[in-house]
């Protein structure tokens, strides 16, 4: 298995905190260490970079603590970034200023029209677009991501509130591969994942509670939460090299890698 180099997207979390809850991991009446948070988002930033990546960064705004989740901030396909529409109001002026660091980097822009939460839902896997919906982003959304970026989407139906967003619930490893939660998706699309995915991993809910499914691999590595240690071992035994990463801090705003990595793919050499 080749590595791809990969170029990232991340926002350092200096004003995170949980001071709102919308999803069921945010508990806003205890207070967070962004210190640590930080130190542990420096971990994630360097693991990329001596992997050998290439990192980007997006200025933090005052008063966006979810900012630091650079995968909602857009979907980058071939060039193009589709901008962002957020479900809830705590996050809405994210939007514009990952649009405004998207236009400045010399991406097209396009616009979203409907609810829809970028990479956090949009997730590319060799030549299908799988798309979630169920939480965040709008099922009419799907249609308009096929349009703009041209490759089929798969809509994916999420049905547990823990993993709210498809990055939650389903990983990419290479242009073939997947892991992901069955009981996460509604029986149609457990069978659309079945017959897409025959070899896929099947995560357990053990993983998964501890965002293990929020990883980020170039193919070659797997960079996941430490602590899904069952994930991990299935993925080495599949010839993946994995790389545990600690992001506890991030994890009480129900984050973890994937949230806070954005890809952004140039063009169809760099899928
Ligand atoms: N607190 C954030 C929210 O609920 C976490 C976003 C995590 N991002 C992700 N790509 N899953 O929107």
């Amino acid at each position: 298995m080749d590595a791809i180099r990969q170029r990232y997207l991340m926002c350092r979390p200096t004003y995170f905190a949980v001071d709102y809850a919308i999803n069921p991991w945010m508990d806003p009446t205890t207070p967070v260490d962004t210190d640590l948070a930080v130190r542990q988002w420096e971990r994630l930033r360097r693991t990329y970079l001596d992997l050998g990546h290439e990192v980007e960064l997006i200025e933090p705004v005052p008063g966006l603590p979810d900012m630091v989740f650079a995968a909602n901030g857009g979907t980058v396909i071939d060039g193009t970034a589709m901008a962002v529409q957020f479900r809830d109001p705590q996050r809405a002026d994210e939007a514009p200023a990952y649009r405004a660091w998207f236009e400045a980097a010399g991406f097209t822009v396009a616009d979203p029209k409907h609810v829809n939460e970028g990479e956090g839902d949009l997730l590319l896997a060799g030549d299908h677009l799988l798309a979630g919906t169920g939480f965040r982003t709008a099922h009419a959304a799907h249609a308009r991501v096929q349009e703009v970026f041209g490759y089929p989407v798969v809509t994916l139906h999420l049905v547990d509130p823990r993993f709210y967003h498809l990055d939650t619930a389903l990983t990419v490893l290479d242009e073939r591969t997947v892991a992901y939660l069955p009981e996460a998706f509604s029986p149609g699309s457990r069978a659309v994942l079945r017959r897409l995915f025959p070899d896929a991993v099947h995560a357990t809910m053990a993983d998964a509670e501890v965002l293990g499914l929020n990883a980020v691999s170039d193919g070659r590595h797997v960079v996941l939460p430490v602590q899904a240690v069952d994930l991990a071992a299935k993925l080495r035994d599949r010839g993946y090299r994995t790389i545990g990463v600690d992001l506890s801090e991030l994890r009480r705003a129900g984050g973890g890698p994937k949230c806070c990595t954005l890809r952004l793919r140039q063009g169809r050499a760099d899928t």
